[in-house]
């Protein structure tokens, strides 16, 4: 039996926060990875990143990153990104138009990295050369210095689509501005 619908376009966006919330304690849980795209140039660019935080009252999601990475360069021409995850347990598909900020210094930054850097992960921040960098061979070098940066993304829209064989949903949640969607 497919569980009881929530039918205000509130209770769905308050719910989506909740998940969100959710995701990015949960590793099972299916947006704990997102995919992001970005703009790179004239072209679209996107990839894998983990969800680390979901602030509902603040509509801020963040993720971790090399502040070498190409998509930061990508960021800094443009901030515009979309957010996108696909949960099998909702059935839903979340597509959040962003915009993002690359933090790489201040308390926002040492606070995390002092947790981070604790962990295995923390290898993600430490390669010697910055990533996407060729090579002739695999050579994970571990370099003296951190390159950790915080991505903070503001949450402007979410493009909300529920699956069901009762019928599939969809709606543009913007707090008061949130409206049903034509699926
Ligand atoms: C499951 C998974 C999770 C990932 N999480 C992150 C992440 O949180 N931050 C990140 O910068 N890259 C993450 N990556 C790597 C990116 O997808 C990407 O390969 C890398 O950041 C380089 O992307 P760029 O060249 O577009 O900057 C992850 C990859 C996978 C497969």
């Amino acid at each position: 039996m497919q569980a009881a619908r929530l039918d205000s376009l509130h209770m769905i966006e308050r719910a989506c926060w909740r998940e969100l919330d959710q995701a990015a304690k949960d590793r099972q849980h299916g947006w704990h990875v997102l995919t992001l795209a970005t703009v790179d140039g004239t072209r679209a660019d996107a990839r894998s990143v983990v969800l680390r935080e979901a602030n509902e009252a603040q509509r801020q999601v963040l993720f971790y990153t090399d502040h070498r990475s190409a998509k930061v360069a990508q960021i800094s021409a443009h901030p515009e990104g979309v957010l996108v995850g696909w949960c099998t347990r909702t059935s839903w598909q979340l597509r959040m138009q962003v915009r993002l900020q690359v933090h790489t210094s201040g308390l926002e930054v040492s606070s995390r990295w002092a947790q981070v850097k604790l962990s295995p992960s923390s290898q993600d921040y430490l390669a010697a050369l910055p990533p996407g960098t060729p090579v002739d061979r695999y050579q994970p070098e571990r370099g003296s210095r951190d390159h950790f940066a915080v991505v903070v993304a503001d949450v402007l829209a979410i493009d909300w689509l529920e699956l069901r064989t009762d019928g599939h949903r969809r709606a543009r949640l913007a707090g008061g501005g949130s409206v049903w969607l034509t699926p």
